[in-house]
């Protein structure tokens, strides 16, 4: 049995499709099970305390588990848990102690490792699905507003993340291992913005706005903290001297292509509409 948390998410519902196809027993988690809206071949439980009798791996989205992966952890050792698969971040990588992202992170991958069980931390880079934050502003036919038009990310399907994480649930290939995951091509928001428009028939306007305009926007997000907006504002700057490339690692590990964004924005046509 295998124990999914944040399995309503942009992640988890596809590593929970995964392992269901792989034939895998899911236990899956969420704080509402009754709209948890997930495959009927899924058990799917409470995330307050999740039943571990049986579970032998665990996929861990930090996000639905910020606070309370330190308790989830010893439950599992106490129930002879193999297996824990992080839901990490690119931004492990990052050596800036300021960084906080990264600290939040890292300190889960720590205590992941503390608890002596097999580990793989996946470390992807840019989500596609952090697009769908444009939709207001493609839906309403305003301009998205974006700072560093230069800059290039390599923003990845969130069903390659699924794939890895399967296979690092399945087999003993990636145990141990931190591989930093990306898309397969550095594109900059412009023409990331083009592919979303080629996919949904609709014009989508990209209008450039100062970094100090940007921070005002994010901080305007529900639950943006100041550090985490300004980790995310000196990632974009940087990529535009320092642009991200392919790191590979989901051909390598998966044996498929990437996809790639004018896929994804194809897959989400209708979130835009
Ligand atoms: N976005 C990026 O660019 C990026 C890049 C690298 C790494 N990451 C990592 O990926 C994570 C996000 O993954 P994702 O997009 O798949 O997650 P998600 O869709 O944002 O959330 C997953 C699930 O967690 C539960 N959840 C959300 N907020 C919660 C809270 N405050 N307390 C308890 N449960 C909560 C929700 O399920 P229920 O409502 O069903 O409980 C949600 O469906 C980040 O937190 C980070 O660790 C993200």
């Amino acid at each position: 049995m295998i124990l999914v948390t944040g399995a309503t998410g942009n992640v988890g519902r596809h590593v929970v499709g995964e392992l269901l196809c792989a034939g895998a027993k899911v236990r899956a988690l969420s704080r509402d099970p009754a709209s948890a809206r997930l495959p009927g071949e899924a058990e799917v439980a409470h995330s307050d305390e999740p039943p571990m009798d049986g579970v032998t791996a665990i996929f861990l989205n930090p996000a639905a588990f910020w606070n309370g992966a330190d308790d989830l952890l010893a439950r599992a050792v106490d129930h002879g848990v193999r297996r824990v698969v992080v839901l990490s971040s690119a931004a492990a990588l990052d050596p800036d102690p300021s960084n906080d992202i990264a600290v939040r992170h890292l300190r889960i991958e720590r205590a992941v490792e503390d608890s002596g069980m097999e580990w793989t931390f996946t470390r992807p880079g840019e989500f596609a699905t952090n697009a769908l934050a444009w939709r207001d502003a493609i839906r309403a036919g305003d301009p998205v507003r974006e700072p560093y038009a230069a800059g290039r990310t390599t923003m990845i399907h969130e069903r390659d993340i699924a794939a890895v994480a399967a296979k690092a649930l399945l087999t003993d290939d990636l145990v141990g291992a931190r591989p930093v995951l990306s898309g397969p091509e550095a594109l900059t928001r412009p023409e990331q913005l083009r592919l979303i428009g080629q996919a949904t028939g609709r014009p989508v306007r990209f209008e450039e706005i100062t970094p100090e305009e940007a921070r005002k926007e994010l901080l305007s997000r529900p639950y943006m903290r100041e550090g985490i907006a300004d980790v995310l504002l000196r990632l974009r700057a940087e990529s535009v001297d320092h642009p991200a490339e392919p790191t590979g690692e989901v051909e390598r590990i998966t044996g498929r292509s990437g996809r790639t964004f004018a896929e994804w924005a194809a897959d989400h046509a209708d979130d835009f509409c």
